[in-house]
């Protein structure tokens, strides 16, 4: 190994782990309703971290606002600064579509293109760059076997995608955002409305892809953020009341607010 490398890697391992995502005195407003107050949020690579909360609390607001997805809504506004990867995704030279590419998003119900399961893994990437027919094909075979879809699909790659059970086009869904290589994947509840057997499936999926990806999740429920995060962060009413390491927020909360929601004594 170079010397070169050698100090690239020990300048890595003392950065590490790294803020992949920094949300700095964030802001949000839908016309002249403020819904989020000056939230303060880093967000490490590698790690899956639990945004949670009961309803209404700006989850779903804060993960759109990661990759500019709130932009679609012209009455929505923000003020502050979101950094992915040491720069501001505000700045005038970032693409929203490489943006959104590198910051993808799961929604809370399954969207499956009506079209092959095979096409919906190859749409995202047939339209980035001409790409020969081979380097498609381990594209979708690698996305589906990330998602944990792979051996359960690889005979059927051809039938329609509507034609997979819930949690399967959820996991498809899941597949067909890492097939655009992303850095970092919002997940927003996406175990709505899944079995608890679809559910362990795309948990256990998400465990792995942390070793790849950087994971926001808005959890299904308390117990599905103590069973997958490595960090959560509390949200009430617009306002982030707690974060940090899971096990030590759920064993010893800070806020008592906190410890009344994780109780279940309100929400
Ligand atoms: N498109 C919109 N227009 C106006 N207000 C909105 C819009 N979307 C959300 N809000 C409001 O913003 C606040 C935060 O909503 P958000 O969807 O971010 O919360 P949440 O924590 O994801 O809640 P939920 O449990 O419903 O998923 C709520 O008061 C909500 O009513
Ligand atoms: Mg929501």
């Amino acid at each position: 190994m170079s010397a070169l490398m050698d100090a690239q890697r020990s300048e890595q391992s003392l950065k590490s782990p790294q803020d992949m995502v920094i949300i700095k005195n964030l802001d949000f407003f839908y016309a002249n309703k403020q819904v989020i107050f000056d939230l303060n949020l880093n967000i490490q690579a590698n790690q899956i971290l639990s945004v949670f909360g009961p309803a209404n609390s700006g989850i779903t607001t804060t993960l759109r606002s990661i990759n500019r997805l709130y932009e679609m809504n012209p009455k929505a506004r923000l003020q502050g600064e979101i950094y992915l990867n040491q720069r501001s995704i505000f700045d005038s030279d970032v693409s929203v579509t490489e943006l959104r590419r590198r910051v993808g998003m799961v929604f809370d119900v399954p969207t499956p293109l009506p079209m092959s399961i095979f096409d919906n893994i190859a749409y995202g990437p047939r339209l980035k760059k001409k790409k020969r027919k081979a380097e498609i094909a381990d594209i979708v075979e690698e996305a589906l076997s990330m998602a944990a879809l792979w051996d359960e699909t690889k005979d059927r790659l051809h039938t329609p995608a509507m034609s997979l059970s819930g949690g399967q086009q959820q996991r498809l869904c899941i597949a067909r955002v890492l097939a655009l290589q992303p850095e970092v994947i919002l997940l927003d509840r996406p175990c709505s409305g899944l079995d608890p057997i679809s559910t362990a499936r795309i948990e256990e999926s998400l465990i792995q892809l942390k070793k790849r990806f950087t994971i926001v999740v808005a959890p299904h429920n308390v117990q599905q953020a103590g069973r997958i995060s490595d960090r959560v962060a509390f949200m009430l009413m617009g306002k982030l009341i707690e974060e940090g390491i899971s096990a030590e927020v759920f064993a010893n909360p800070q806020d008592q607010r906190t410890s009344d929601y994780i109780t279940g004594r309100f929400g």
